[in-house]
C-alpha cells in the first residue's frame, strides 16, 4: 500500500500504525527501512519474520535527533559524540554500549546498539510524529528479502513484500547505497562498513584512525561475504580481462549484461550494455536499481568492470564485492 509521503495526513497514518506495533517501510537517504517500533519486541519481530531475517543479527534503530539517541544509548563515548556531530543527520551509524533492557529484540540481545539519524525529510517527518506518540526510535533493516538487493525506490519495496505492506514513497533514495557503519562501542573506532562518506573525513572528523573489522569485531549481516545478491550471477573484471572475455564470447548466446564506464569493443549483438556513471555518488546513487533492472530484463551474467581504485569508490567496490560473492 503506497503512501504519499508529501501528504502530512499519510505520515500521520505511518506514525499511528508504527506506533500500534505494525511494520511500515520509509525512505532514508541511502535506501529504504522496513520499519517498526524498537521498543516492541514483538513488532521488530514482525520484520525479522517478513525479511527472512536470521535471529542474532541486529537492527539501526533511527532517532529523529541526539536527543532520541540518548534515550537508547547506556554512553555515547567521545569519537561517537564528534562523529554524530559531523555527520548527523545523514549516512553514518554508530554503534554505542545499550542501555539494559531497551530494544532487545532490536538488537538481536547484544550489549550495543546501532543508531542513526536519517536526513530525508520523509523519515525525519515520521520519526517525528512517532517520537509525538511516545516511539523514540524505529528499528528499520534496510527494506529486502534477507542477502537481497537493498531498495531504493518504494516499487522496489513492493517488489520484494508485495503490496499490502505499507510504504511512505519519498522517491528514489539520493545516495543509493547504505549507511557506513562505525562501531565506537570498543575504545577504538571500527569501520564496520563503508558508505559514500569516505574513510577519510570520517576519520578527520573522529580525530582519529579507523580499524578495520577483525575476528572480535561485532556480526553485521551487511558485511557478510554474499549479500546484496541480484538473480544473475556478477563478475567484477578488471577493464582489460573484460575486453578479452567479451572477445572469447564471440557471438554466444549467453543472456549477458555488462556494467562497465568504459564502451567495450566488439560486443557480440544482443549483450545488453549500462554505462556505469564516472562519479562514484552517481554510480552508488544508481547502483542497486541497475541490479534488479538487469535482473527484470532476465540476464544469467552480470559483468562489472571494477571501478577505479580511489577510496571515494570504496561503498560501490564493498557492495559490488559482495554481491559477486553469492
Ligand atoms: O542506510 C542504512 O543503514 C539502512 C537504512 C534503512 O537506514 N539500513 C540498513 O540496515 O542498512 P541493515 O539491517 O540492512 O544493515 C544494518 C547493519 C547490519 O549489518 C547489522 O548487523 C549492523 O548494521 N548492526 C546493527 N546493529 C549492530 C550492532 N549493535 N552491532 C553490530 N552491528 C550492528
Ligand atoms: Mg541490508
Amino acid at each position: 500500500m503506497r503512501l504519499d509521503g508529501l501528504d502530512a495526513a499519510a505520515i500521520e497514518e505511518a506514525g499511528r500504525l508504527i506506533a500500534a506495533g505494525e511494520l511500515v517501510a520509509f525512505p532514508t537517504e541511502t535506501v529504504y527501512g522496513l520499519g517498526a517500533r524498537a521498543d516492541s519486541d514483538s513488532a521488530v519481530a514482525k520484520i525479522f519474520a517478513l525479511k527472512g531475517r536470521p535471529a542474532g543479527h541486529p537492527l539501526i534503530v533511527h532517532v529523529a535527533d541526539r536527543a532520541g539517541a540518548d534515550r537508547f544509548a547506556a554512553s555515547i563515548p567521545a569519537v561517537a559524540e564528534r562523529l554524530i556531530d559531523a555527520f548527523w543527520p545523514g549516512p553514518l551509524t554508530v554503534i554505542v554500549a545499550r542501555r539494559p533492557g531497551l530494544a532487545d529484540a532490536a538488537a538481536a540481545g547484544q550489549g550495543t546498539i546501532g543508531l542513526r539519524c536519517p536526513a530525508h525529510p520523509v523519515a525525519h517527518a515520521l520519526l517525528v510524529k512517532a517520537a509525538e506518540a511516545g516511539v523514540f526510535g524505529i528499528a528499520a533493516p534496510s527494506a529486502n528479502r534477507f542477502g537481497r538487493v537493498s531498495a531504493t525506490t518504494a516499487a522496489h519495496v513492493a517488489e520484494e513484500f508485495g503490496d499490502s505492506l505499507p510504504v511512505l514513497d519519498g522517491g528514489a533514495a539520493r545516495i543509493g547505497i547504505e549507511s557506513a557503519i562505525v562501531d565506537c562501542s570498543s575504545g577504538r573506532p571500527v569501520l564496520l562498513r563503508p558508505g559514500v562518506l569516505t574513510r577519510e573525513r570520517i576519520e578527520e572528523a573522529a580525530g582519529e584512525r579507523l580499524q578495520d573489522p577483525d575476528e572480535a569485531s561485532p556480526r553485521a549481516p551487511g558485511t557478510l561475504a554474499a549479500h546484496y545478491a541480484p538473480e544473475a550471477k556478477l563478475r567484477v573484471m578488471s577493464t582489460g580481462m573484460l575486453q578479452t572475455a567479451l572477445k572469447v564470447l564471440g557471438a554466444e548466446p549467453l543472456k549477458l549484461a555488462v556494467y562497465s564506464r568504459s564502451i567495450p569493443s566488439g560486443v557480440a549483438p544482443g549483450v545488453v550494455h549500462r554505462r556505469m556513471p564516472a562519479r562514484p555518488e552517481q554510480a552508488a546513487h544508481e547502483l542497486f536499481s541497475i541490479l534488479r533492472e538487469l535482473d527484470r530484463e532476465g540476464v544469467h551474467l552480470i559483468w562489472v568492470e571494477e571501478p577505479p581504485p580511489g577510496p571515494e569508490w570504496d561503498g560501490v567496490r564493498d557492495r559490488l564485492s559482495r554481491a559477486a560473492a553469492s
